[in-house]
C-alpha cells in the first residue's frame, strides 16, 4: 500500500484502516450519479453473477455456461440466478461515464497528494443502494473474484456517501484497523500472484505472457483451476468465521459527498441502516497497475464493460483505455 498512497496518507492507513481524504464530491457531482443510476433499473443489479461464472460452477463448460447466462438475461425476471440471496435492492457494477467525471473532480480538489507513484486502472464502478430492509453483504474481505481477474491486494476502493451516515442513521462502513497486523495484509498480493502461477502451471491461455480469464476457463486443465479457485473460497470462508469477533474495526462516520478510501482486500463491514430512506454509496475500484501475471480483462459479471479508464497519477489525469489496441504499462509488485 506504500507505492499507492502519499506517506501522510500510509500512515493514517497503517492506524486507521483507511483514508479520510477530506474531499467533498459537489452537489452537482453527486446529482449526476443519482440521475445516472435512477434511470437503471434494480433488475440490472449484477452482484449475484460472481457466482454463476464457469469456473465458479465447474460442471458447466464455460461456453456452454456463457451462453446459458446470456439467454437467461434475456428473460423478464431471470437476469438473476434463483439461488442467489438478495443483497441490496441495487447492486450495480460496471463502468459507467462517472468514473472519469468523479476521479476528475477530485483530482481538481487535491486527491493526488493522497496517492503515491502508482498509476490505476480505474477498473469499474459500483453502486450499492438499499432500504433499511434489505441485507448487505456482512463482514468480509474481498477475495480474489474470478469476474474482476485482474486485481491486486492493494486496490484502492474510492467510497463516495449519497447521504450522511452517523451513528443515528446507521449504515456506516467499517474497516479493519491496524492492517500491518491483519492476518490477510501479508499475504494480500502474494496469494493473488500465487494463483496466477497457478494457472499458468496448468496452462492456461496467456496474452503478452499474462493469464487470461477465457484462457483459464478453456485450459485442458480448467478443473484444477476451478478446484484451486473453490479452495481459496472455502478458505476465505472459513478465516471469516474465524476472525470475525477478534478484528478491530474503525466505525466512518461520513457526510454527504464525502469521500474515503480503503483496501478491500482487507476486512470490511456495513452496519444495519436505520433510516426510511434509501442508503446509497458510490464506488470506484482502482487497481495499480502491478505486473501480477493477470491480463485484465475488458468485461466482468453479466458481460458489462470494465477497465476502460487509467488513473494516471503522475500526469493528475483520468483518460479512457482500449485494451483491445492497448497495453498498459505494468511495474513490478512491491514485496511489502
Ligand atoms: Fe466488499
Amino acid at each position: 500500500m506504500r507505492s499507492v498512497l502519499s506517506k501522510a496518507a500510509y500512515t493514517e492507513f497503517q492506524s486507521q484502516g483507511f483514508v479520510r481524504t477530506g474531499l467533498m464530491l459537489p452537489e452537482a457531482d453527486l446529482d449526476q450519479i443519482r440521475a445516472q443510476y435512477q434511470s437503471m433499473p434494480a433488475a440490472l443489479s449484477n452482484w449475484s453473477y460472481f457466482a454463476s461464472n464457469a469456473i465458479a460452477r465447474p460442471g458447466e463448460p464455460s461456453r456452454k455456461a456463457r451462453l446459458k447466462r446470456r439467454l437467461r438475461s434475456l428473460i423478464p425476471g431471470r437476469e438473476r440466478p434463483a439461488t442467489s440471496p438478495k443483497v441490496y435492492e441495487k447492486s450495480i457494477y460496471g463502468s459507467t461515464e462517472l468514473i472519469p467525471v468523479v476521479l476528475r473532480a477530485l483530482l481538481e480538489r487535491g486527491l493526488k497528494e493522497h496517492l503515491g507513484d502508482a498509476s490505476f486502472l480505474a477498473a469499474h464502478d459500483i453502486l450499492l443502494e438499499g432500504t433499511k430492509h434489505d441485507h448487505n453483504f456482512g463482514f468480509h474481505d474481498d477475495g480474489f473474484g474470478w469476474d474482476i481477474f485482474f486485481q491486486t491486494g492493494d486496490d484502492i476502493t474510492v467510497f463516495i456517501a449519497l447521504q450522511d451516515m452517523s451513528e443515528q442513521t446507521g449504515g456506516r462502513l467499517s474497516v479493519e484497523r491496524h492492517p500491518e497486523e491483519s492476518i490477510l495484509f501479508a499475504e494480500r498480493n502474494r496469494s493473488i500472484q500465487a494463483f496466477a502461477r497457478y494457472c499458468k502451471d496448468q496452462g492456461a491461455g496467456l496474452e503478452d505472457g499474462r493469464v487470461t480469464r477465457e484462457g483459464a476457463e478453456t485450459c485442458r486443465r480448467r478443473k484444477h483451476i476451478a478446484d484451486e479457485y473453490r479452495r481459496m473460497g472455502e478458505e476465505r470462508n472459513l478465516r471469516t468465521r474465524q476472525n470475525y469477533r477478534k478484528v478491530e474495526m474503525s466505525t466512518i462516520d461520513m457526510k454527504q459527498g464525502e469521500v474515503i478510501l480503503f483496501n478491500n482486500k482487507l476486512f470490511h463491514d456495513v452496519e444495519t441502516w436505520k433510516c426510511s430512506s434509501h442508503r446509497s454509496v458510490y464506488i470506484i475500484r482502482c487497481l495499480p497497475l502491478y505486473e501480477m501475471g493477470l491480463c485484465p480483462p475488458q468485461k466482468f459479471l453479466n458481460d458489462v464493460e470494465c477497465n476502460r479508464y487509467i488513473l494516471d497519477v503522475e500526469a493528475g489525469g483520468v483518460r479512457p483505455i482500449d485494451l483491445e489496441t492497448e497495453t498498459p504499462t505494468f511495474v513490478a509488485c512491491p514485496s511489502t
